[in-house]
């Protein structure tokens, strides 16, 4: 693996079943950029939404158990890790760095908003997929399947918004040295 591929862990995910390839977890030490690091990790959540979506269409038999209990660390803390690289040491750099009009301060306040709403429900989920992993009953089933449904939904939109709009601004204003404190910041915060 190099640092210039940008694509993290690739002989790792070669050794991985194939279902769960896009659920395998990133280093920022595997970066050059942070920017690059964060597409990386939004193209891992996408296959966290496909798998949410089969869930949420057939939880007993439409999803493996090892990717089951993937998606669950994912939502337990993966979410919450992705969402402080974001929110601790990308946006606020970013809005330092762009121009007034950008209007990055609102745009950051708005996916802050997201973070949090999609937290709450990711921390739900993770709760019920323990007693689906162990073959006991939803403590709320109708919650389970609109919230399985509605997360994948919403976050793909947040994720597109994301790559569309923050993650080209922020390729234009970043200087080499931030994308180094970042990436500094988030191995940091997986080895805590
Ligand atoms: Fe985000
Ligand atoms: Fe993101």
């Amino acid at each position: 693996m190099t640092r210039a591929s940008g694509g993290g862990g690739a002989g790792a995910q070669a050794r991985q079943p194939a279902a769960v390839q896009g659920v395998t977890p990133l280093s920022p030490e595997d970066f050059r950029s942070a920017t690059e690091f964060l597409a990386a990790e939004h193209r891992r959540q996408r296959g966290f939404c496909d798998l949410l979506e089969r869930v949420s269409h057939n939880p007993r038999h439409g999803i493996a158990k090892r990717e089951l209990e993937a998606l669950r660390e994912y939502l337990e803390h993966g979410f919450d890790l992705h969402m402080r690289d974001e929110e601790e040491d990308f946006l606020p750099v970013v809005e330092q760095r762009a121009a007034p009009q950008e209007n990055m301060r609102e745009l950051r306040a708005q996916l802050a908003h997201e973070h949090a709403v999609d937290l709450k429900i990711a921390r739900a989920l993770a709760a019920e997929i323990v007693n689906l992993t162990r073959h006991r009953a939803f403590q709320d089933p109708a919650s389970f399947l609109a919230n399985a449904w509605r997360l994948a939904e919403a976050h793909r939109r947040h994720i597109a918004w994301e790559d569309s709009v923050v993650l080209p601004r922020a390729r234009h204003c970043l200087r080499a040295s931030d994308h180094r404190q970042m990436l500094e910041s988030m191995a940091a915060r997986r080895r805590a």
